[in-house]
């Protein structure tokens, strides 16, 4: 692996005051930092969730109430991050969560996050509300594992063309998000009044989309609301049910994963259905507002599942321990939202770049101290529940 967390550490205290510290180190700081920076409304977007946020803190409250107990005296000399997923050995046991419409946060918008993912090997999941289309940021990652996440739309043949696309462009896996059929109750939002697709922003593969542009009646260009409108009514896909996923299943022979579950049952039917993944996931507490943390479901979602195919989950992920734990419940990995989103509007892909080397650099030294050389001997033994 090309990080060595003893590095990164010896950099940043030998560059002393001169380091002392042009970027931030913790999550709280970039959060802090990208507050300053942006306005209130793209801020609030990233920030804000559904509700009265009780979801969104229980996803990182959830964290809490496990605690790792480390082993002593083992040989850590070595340690071993990589985990293997789709027959693919990725470094690290976390991928780049899909966040749309990164150009509220900085000028380069998706591009940024891919490119870092794409240097240190992290798998980036790419949004279907990208501001840039999916081809310019596969160039821009030229072999980097890629996934394409999908809304599912309502159109069938936009469906089809999303997934070709995607397909053509070298994404590896498909994403299908099923828990924002419709949008939450967003209050900072609404307050706000903001919600940047309107002005065209997170529309890349849409606008660039030939099936989605002939049944517009007049081009993205020339009338970027009505466009936006109908991509965001192609979206709220309240007819989507397991027989529109059967339907997605046929059109791709790419690993298919399936996002926003939290239900054991649910998890089953998914497996059902044809899908190759799980991804445990309340979208960040940005849509059910009072919703189950996904930490809290991972166990009986992994009981469900026995081993058949991969979990993974998000929503609250923030450092090192976070992952631990995540892997030690059953997750095989973790994806990444907040921290990197913060990165991005504060530094740009130097940015999301120093978010990813220093959850790697945490997390490798998180693994070693508890007495573990490789991340496939985390298991439930390596925590305790405190609460
Ligand atoms: C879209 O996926 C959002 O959570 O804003």
């Amino acid at each position: 692996m090309a990080i060595h967390s003893e590095d990164i550490q010896m950099n940043i205290y030998q560059c002393g005051d001169e380091a002392a510290r042009l970027l931030p180190v913790s999550f709280n700081e970039w959060e802090k930092r990208a507050k300053e920076i942006l306005a209130a409304a793209p801020f609030g977007y990233v920030y804000g969730a559904a509700g009265a946020g009780d979801t969104n803190r229980s996803n990182i409250e959830a964290f809490q109430k496990y605690r790792i107990r480390p082993r002593i005296c083992c040989d850590i000399s070595k340690c071993n991050l990589s985990v293997s997923l789709f027959d693919k050995k990725i470094p690290v046991p976390f991928l780049l969560a899909p966040i749309g419409v990164n150009t509220i946060l900085h000028p380069d918008g998706e591009l940024a996050p891919a490119k870092a993912a794409a240097k240190s090997g992290v798998p980036y999941v790419l949004s279907n509300v990208s501001s840039v289309p999916m081809e310019k940021v596969a160039e821009a990652m030229g072999d980097g594992v890629r996934w394409f996440q999908l809304y599912p739309p309502k159109d069938r043949d936009l469906t089809k063309s999303f997934l070709q696309r995607a397909e053509a462009a070298g994404f590896s896996a498909v994403v299908v998000t099923v828990d924002s059929t419709l949008l939450g109750w967003r209050e900072t939002d609404l307050q706000n009044a903001y919600l940047p697709f309107l002005t065209g922003q997170g529309m890349g593969n849409y606008f660039s989309d030939p099936v989605f542009c002939s049944k517009l009646k007049e081009a993205p260009d020339k009338n970027t609301k009505d466009a936006a409108l109908k991509a965001l009514e192609e979206g709220n896909n309240t007819c989507f049910t397991w027989k529109e996923l059967e339907f997605i299943r046929e059109q791709t022979r790419l690993p298919l994963l399936i996002k926003g579950i939290t239900h054991p049952d649910d998890a089953i039917m998914a497996l059902e259905h044809g899908v190759d993944g799980i991804i445990v996931s309340n979208h960040g507490g940005r849509q059910l507002d009072g919703a189950v943390a996904t930490l809290d479901s991972l166990s009986s979602i992994c009981e469900s599942i026995q081993g058949k195919i991969p979990i993974l989950m998000d929503s609250g992920v923030r450092r090192g321990a976070d992952i631990l734990k995540a892997i030690a419940l059953g997750a095989t990995a973790v994806l990444i939202g907040r921290p990197y989103a913060y990165a991005l509007a504060v530094a740009g892909e130097v940015g999301v770049q120093e978010v990813i080397n220093h959850l790697i650099a945490e997390t490798e030294l998180q693994l070693a101290i508890s007495g573990r050389g490789s991340i496939q001997d985390v298991d439930q033994s390596l925590v305790i529940k405190v609460m």
